[in-house]
């Protein structure tokens, strides 16, 4: 496997995929990328250069096109998410710790983010591994979650009356589909690697089920933290032509809000997944 993609692991989560054409990937490639993908949890490539149909022909060989029903999408590429910040707005998508969809009671797999246009300075995008965070928790700790379940929610995020979407406005939309919550394993089971990770977010994750918002609050920033350590993160740092490719049930990511008065343009792909389940 190793003749057929040659991987530079960045530390706590992610590897570099070196030497490799994404438009002209061979079956062996990805058999050896989607061993990669599980290990690694999130697969950079750099200096690709993909047309939006390339870049949707790339996603689509792992699996179905999931349409984010609340993001913008490209000109003449619905299926293609947009994630921009023009020079005079403020707010940023994604500026924050969380995994995309666990709204959802069938979260997409992943996301394949390919750098457009990026600022001259900033813009990077963090990544934790839930995965090993899961690993660093005491015995005891592990065994509790391990008996729970959380709800989350797109309300208070994409919902109408949702500060964010009312800052976000022209690149988020469909407020009214922001309706539905959905539960979900604390610790799941991982549906490629099978290693337990935990499964809650700042973004989305309103209590664990059976509790109140008020007795949560406590056990979940404790764990927001653990999961936020530097020993469990890396910060990656984009050029034109770089593309993540994020597995949501194993990581988090947090887009950096660091270069106001630049432009940041993102085109995203989400594939689907499936129902999770617990560790
Ligand atoms: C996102 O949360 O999908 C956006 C990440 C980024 O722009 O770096």
């Amino acid at each position: 496997m190793g003749e057929r993609i040659k991987l530079k692991s960045l530390g706590a989560v992610g590897a570099r995929v070196e030497d490799i054409n994404l438009s002209q990937v061979t079956p062996d490639q990805l058999n050896a990328l989607k061993q990669a993908f599980a290990d690694h949890e999130v697969l950079f490539f750099e200096d690709q250069d993909l047309p939006p149909e390339a870049h949707l022909a790339f996603a689509e060989r792992w699996g179905e096109i999931n349409v984010n029903r609340f993001f913008a999408t490209v000109p003449g590429h619905p299926a293609i998410a947009q994630v921009v910040k023009e020079p005079e707005q403020q707010g940023n998508i994604g500026g924050y710790w969380h995994t995309d969809h666990s709204y959802d009671q069938i979260p997409a797999l992943g996301s394949m983010l390919l750098a457009r246009q990026t600022p001259p300075v900033g813009g990077d995008t963090l990544f934790a591994s839930c995965t090993r965070a899961f690993s660093t928790l005491s015995e005891g700790l592990q065994q509790m979650l391990m008996s729970l379940r959380a709800v989350h929610s797109a309300r208070h995020v994409f919902g109408a009356q949702a500060e964010y979407s009312e800052a976000m406005k022209g690149r988020l939309g469909n407020s009214d589909q922001a309706n539905v919550d959905a539960v979900h394993p604390v610790v799941i089971r991982h549906p490629l690697s099978g290693k337990p990770a935990l499964y809650v977010n700042p973004g989305f994750t309103l209590r664990f089920e059976g509790w109140t918002d008020k007795e949560s609050a406590p056990l979940l920033d404790y764990l927001y933290q653990h999961i936020g350590r530097a020993e469990h993160s890396i910060r990656y740092q984009w050029r034109e032509g770089s593309l993540a490719f994020w597995d949501n049930r194993a990581t988090w990511h947090w887009a950096v809000n660091d270069y106001q008065g630049s432009r940041r343009e993102m085109h995203r792909v989400t594939i689907e997944g499936e129902q999770l389940h617990p560790a």
